[in-house]
């Protein structure tokens, strides 16, 4: 998909169809020139409402009020809408309503690139990609001085964004027997080649090394063999230093606290946050941010066999603590365990986050739509939350506390690798993890549960049936927002 900014006025630009927003349900606005046409076939320009009027090659969608992700979910459901058809360019005006902030036109350029996705590698028939010519016109300014470049910077912003979104949503969807953990190291190593990033992947030999025993015992009953992959953008003079670590559990069968069938499928999901860090370096590394950013990926399967790790072991984590094993299906704080450990052994850095598909108990709390964001300062919790709303995702505080994390009590080890009580869950695993982070990285560190968004089999907003690439989004906005701020 091809992306051209022009100031030449929307009625002179030659394209195959229009597009036209029709905001606050506002039919006099003179880009409504088919306000009969669109009353006759009862469109009343509600949110995501679209209408394809193929007589005159105009195609308009609702939105309640001018703002971006209001804008991006309405662009990307009308992209969606026409898919399937044979037109090749389209024009819309850009419909900032502001003449220094270019977020609508980013949130714009971002809904057609992910209401474009589709994933069909699996499909005999490839859907066709028709689209391939965006012209924007930035007619709504004449008479406000444009900035010209800062549109620019907008619209390449937004495309790397949710490319690399894209990117991330591609992995996730990826079957676990064509996306185990050899291959995603092979996707960062590949990425690395090409984004000028560098890539190191532990093997089972390195990770013995590592003493990351609690990683090795979720892999061992699978054939195959657990990565650790560190991935690195080092700019020149960094502005800050951020560690990203990503829950890659390529298949998430339960091991021997076997899942039921019904919660099993989908479990190919369980590798989204280390999929999000994977498309998040991409990102990265394309926009080349002043800032210094690691990705780390325990990408591992959980499975059953006659070798696999069970409920009463007890296993010593890379940092000497013991974790009783009382559910094998709790095995992505295990992984994380080790991760978080090493990544913190091999990086000094002002924040640290991690991406997870960690536990059911966010879904539950919070709906498939919402990120839950734990740890223990409010200044790293509460830069997220900002910055996914600006990105267009959703994501909320979960607080710690000193009660539930008496949950977490073993009595014959350091701690228990699942709480006693059925309450909580998403918490008291963010507070399994905390006893992995380091003293002085206590107040840098926020864990970021994704269950909920990154993986919703249906259609929602920009989002496909799927994968979402939830994460990807906020994280960079955060780094963004980072390169803009003083040291
Ligand atoms: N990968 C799952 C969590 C999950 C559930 C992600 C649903 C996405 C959708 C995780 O490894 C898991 O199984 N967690 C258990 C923890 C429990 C045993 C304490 C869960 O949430 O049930
Ligand atoms: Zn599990
Ligand atoms: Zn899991």
């Amino acid at each position: 998909m091809n992306f051209e900014l022009t100031i030449s006025p929307i009625n002179e630009i030659e394209s195959a169809l229009e597009l036209i927003i029709v905001a606050n349900k506002n039919f006099k606005h003179h880009f409504v020139q088919d306000k009969k046409l669109l009353k006759k076939v009862g469109f009343l320009g509600e949110q995501d409402e679209t209408c394809l009027l193929v007589e005159k090659d105009r195609l308009y969608v609702g939105v309640d009020a001018i703002n971006g992700a209001n804008v991006r979910t309405a662009v990307a459901t009308a992209v969606r809408g026409i898919s399937g058809t044979q037109y090749k360019s389209l024009k819309v005006a850009s419909y900032m309503n502001n003449a220094k902030c270019t977020a609508v036109l980013r949130a714009m350029v971002e809904g057609f690139i992910l209401g474009a996705y589709s994933f069909d590698t699996y499909k005999s028939t490839k859907s066709k990609r028709t689209l391939k010519e965006i012209i924007i016109s930035l007619e709504e300014y004449h008479g406000y001085e444009l900035d010209m470049e800062k549109c620019a910077i907008s619209l390449n912003n937004g495309q790397i964004t949710a490319e690399a979104t894209n990117f991330t949503r591609d992995i996730v969807n990826t079957t676990p027997d064509d996306c185990y953990p050899a291959v995603m190291a092979e996707i960062a190593e590949t990425l690395a080649k090409n984004n000028g990033l560098t890539c190191k992947v532990l093997k089972p030999k390195e990770l013995k090394k590592e003493k990351m025993e609690t990683l090795l015992a979720v892999a061992r009953a699978s054939r195959h063999t657990p990565r650790v992959i560190h991935l690195s953008h080092k700019p020149e003079h960094p502005k800050a230093i951020v560690t990203l670590v990503g829950k890659g559990l390529t298949y998430d069968s339960g091991g021997l606290s076997l899942k039921p069938s019904d919660y099993m499928v989908t479990m190919k999901s369980d590798k989204s946050g280390g999929s999000a860090v994977l498309g998040i370096m991409k990102a990265v590394s394309e926009m080349n941010l002043p800032i210094e950013v690691h990705g780390f990926i325990g990408a591992v399967e959980n499975m059953i066999g006659g070798d696999a790790y069970k409920p009463d072991d007890v296993l010593v984590a890379k940092n000497g603590k013991t974790i009783e094993i009382r559910n094998t299906d709790a095995e992505g704080r295990l992984v994380l365990a080790d991760v978080l450990c090493y990544a913190q052994q091999e990086v000094q850095a002002d924040y640290i986050f991690d991406f997870a598909t960690l536990t059911g108990a966010s879904v539950v709390g919070v709906g498939h739509y919402t990120s839950s964001i734990m740890g223990n300062a409010d200044l790293p919790k509460d830069a997220i939350i900002t910055a996914s709303k600006s990105a267009g995702e959703f994501a909320t505080k979960l607080d710690f506390n000193r009660y539930l994390k008496k949950s977490l009590k073993s009595e014959i080890a350091d701690i228990c690798n699942i709480s006693n009580t059925r309450y909580g869950g998403a918490i008291t695993a963010g507070q399994f993890l905390e006893e992995f982070i380091d003293k002085e990285h206590k107040e840098k560190w926020a864990h970021i549960d994704i269950a909920g968004p990154a993986f919703v089999e249906h259609i929602w907003g920009e989002n496909p049936h799927g994968a979402s690439g939830a994460g990807v989004r906020m994280m960079l906005r955060f780094l963004e927002k980072l390169t803009k701020e003083k040291k």
